[in-house]
């Protein structure tokens, strides 16, 4: 059952930010005025509510449509203990692509075999680290891979569930830099071009490997649901022809990640019963195709990341210099910038920018919000219209509870800011500020 969110003026689909009486923005049912001034900014802020009820909707959805499954969230979306323990509290597995996901995932308890390891490059260390703790599969991705995976299981005497990527060969409309199935992709293996067959033929000779079945992730902050359902067919599609040619049965299908999320005009708003419907869409589709070639039904993985935490998520700027260049340019530099949130930078990625203090005031000026690295490229978001702002005022950027935490850096040897959860008119910090002896703790 979903959670019941408060009643106010709504500014965003996921209805977590709400105008108050004094026109101030409100998150979880509290100002983020009074979160600036109790926790400084920068800061980042989780609406745990909303976080519960995407988790309760993607169960929810998958169990009616399909009914045998999990979501697995790709915590590489946003990682730390604390999101941990809410996606296991509300029973979904994890995908994690390194040794660091994993650890934080173990150190809260994170039910070992509901964990999927990913990368395309996973170094020993990891494998050996990974199979000791018995996560539940790996999704391989090279062919030297299988060879350790093979030494690491023979010296422990045990073996391993597997499952492989494949590229489908999927165009999905997104920033290249985030599509991760063009015939070019350094993911998975080609089913067009046989790479793909080549390589289960080449799993089926380790007795240490047990090959589950298949896995694939077309890109992110896709809207379409086409490019999903032509994933599918393909996927079965081959499926098919590995059951033909070498008669066998997998009982597992990852489809990946991938939904879309609002950050600005540009994307469409996406309600709790649209991602439902991405999902009945998916799991229709994947059923159909079965029949067509009349496969068993294998146990359907969903991989979703941005859409769990990525609009429950605000960042909380303080506004510091204000520089109007005539005729040109006018910045506005908050205390953050590419070090909380790189995202502008790498993949020119839009954002919606407010005045906590003053939401729907009348706009005076647009600006560009610039970050306070020494570099030009340190954007937050550009031609941002705002009404009349003066250094101290607090801005709220929206929509960045997924890749801005988890890319942060601390360029310029700037603090990665704390996390700030919060849930039906209560705070708690879930990640502390980073502080000066935090950065050099480790030089040497
Ligand atoms: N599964 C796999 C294997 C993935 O590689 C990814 C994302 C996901 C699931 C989750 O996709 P999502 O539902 O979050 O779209 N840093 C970029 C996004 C990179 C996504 C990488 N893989 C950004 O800030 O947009």
């Amino acid at each position: 059952k979903l959670i019941k969110l408060s009643k106010g003026n709504i500014m965003n689909e996921r209805k977590t930010l709400l105008v108050n009486k004094d026109n101030h923005l409100e998150i979880g049912g509290i100002d983020t005025l009074s979160l600036a001034k109790q926790y400084g900014t920068p800061l980042y802020v989780m609406d745990k509510t909303y976080v519960k009820n995407v988790c309760k909707s993607y169960v929810s959805a998958l169990d009616k449509s399909y009914g045998y499954g999990i979501i697995s969230y790709a915590s590489k979306a946003f990682c730390c203990k604390d999101i941990f323990r809410t996606i296991n509290a509300e029973g979904l597995g994890i995908d994690v692509v390194s040794m660091g996901e994993l650890y934080t995932a173990l150190s809260v308890g994170f039910p070992s075999e509901k964990i999927i390891f990913h990368g395309n490059n996973k170094t020993c260390e990891e494998l050996v680290y990974a199979i000791e703790n018995n996560v539940g599969l790996i999704v391989v991705d090279a062919y030297s891979e299988l060879d350790d995976i093979d030494k690491i299981c023979s010296q422990i005497g045990k073996k391993q569930d597997v499952l492989i990527r494949v590229n489908p060969g999927v165009e999905a409309h997104t920033h290249h830099y985030i599509q991760t199935s063009k015939p070019d992709s350094k993911f998975g293996f080609s089913i067009e071009n046989g790479d793909a067959l080549d390589f289960i033929k080449r799993i089926l000779n380790y007795k240490t490997l047990t090959l589950r079945g298949l896995h694939c992730h077309i890109g992110s902050q896709i809207f379409e649901q086409k490019s999903f359902i032509i994933a599918v067919e393909k996927m079965v599609d081959f499926y098919a022809k590995v059951n033909n040619e070498l008669g066998i049965e997998f009982d597992i299908l990852d489809l990946g990640g991938g939904f879309g999320i609002y950050y600005s005009n540009d994307d469409k708003k996406m309600s709790l019963d649209s991602y439902c419907a991405f999902i009945e869409a998916i799991a229709n589709s994947l059923k159909e195709n079965l029949q067509k070639h009349n496969l068993k039904k294998p146990y359907l993985i969903l991989e979703p990341g941005r859409s769990i935490v990525g609009e429950a998520g605000i960042t909380l700027y303080t506004v510091g210099r204000i520089k109007e260049i005539k005729g040109l340019k006018n910045y506005l530099a908050i205390d953050g910038g590419m070090f909380d949130n790189p995202r502008f930078a790498l993949y020119q990625a839009k954002y919606t920018v407010k005045s906590a203090s003053n939401v729907n005031g009348t706009i005076d000026k647009t600006y560009t919000i610039a970050g306070k690295c020494c570099e030009s490229g340190d954007i937050i978001a550009e031609n941002v219209a705002l009404p009349k702002i003066k250094e101290g005022d607090v801005l709220a950027v929206f929509s960045t509870g997924a890749y801005n935490y988890s890319m942060a850096s601390n360029y310029n040897r700037n603090c990665i800011p704390p996390v700030v959860m919060v849930e039906n008119g209560k705070s708690y910090v879930a990640v502390k500020k980073q502080s000066l002896d935090d950065l050099v703790r480790n030089d040497v």
